[in-house]
């Protein structure tokens, strides 16, 4: 599935199909390029979910925790300067990966072995000034 965000002003709407995708899945991985636009799309996903918190790439705390107006909680991580995966593995990740909360993932790449076998891919491309979204969903019982 693709959808198309090649201006802010899609970025709304993207973001309204991405949740109704979604369905119950609760680990987003946000592969892309650097520049793609995986943090502006994080910051347009939970904008419809009514965070009020300032949302930012978590470059250098790696995890930042937000609210929706529903009172959800959210975790956003940016594993980019993760060193190793043994890094990763002192941050106790599986208490947030499996805590039912929304995980919005930059850079999964860099922690390959630690993400849970069901997730929704949200691969960002950006190609001749044009920003499209492919999502795949993986692992078992994926909710198609
Ligand atoms: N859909 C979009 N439409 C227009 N501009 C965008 C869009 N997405 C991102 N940008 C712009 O591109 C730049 C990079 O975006 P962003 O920081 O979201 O990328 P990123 O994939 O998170 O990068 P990094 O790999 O460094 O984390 C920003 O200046 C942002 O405003
Ligand atoms: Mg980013």
């Amino acid at each position: 599935m693709t959808i198309d965000i090649s201006d802010e002003s899609y970025l709304p709407t993207a973001a309204k199909e991405v949740l109704n995708i979604a369905g119950d899945q609760r680990i987003w991985l946000f592969e892309g390029e650097m520049g793609a636009g995986k943090t502006t799309f994080t910051k347009a996903i939970c904008a419809e979910l009514g965070v009020v918190d300032e949302v930012s790439s978590p470059t250098f705390s790696l995890i930042n925790e937000y609210e929706t107006a529903r009172g959800e909680t959210i975790f956003h991580f940016d594993f980019f300067r993760i060193e190793s995966e043994m890094e990763a593995e002192n941050l106790g990740l599986d208490e947030y990966f499996y805590s039912g909360d929304l995980c919005l993932i930059e850079w999964p790449e860099k922690i390959p072995h630690l993400i849970p076998d069901r997730y929704l891919k949200i691969n960002i491309k950006f190609i001749a000034e044009k920003r499209t979204i492919h999502l795949t969903k993986h692992g078992p019982d994926k909710g198609d």
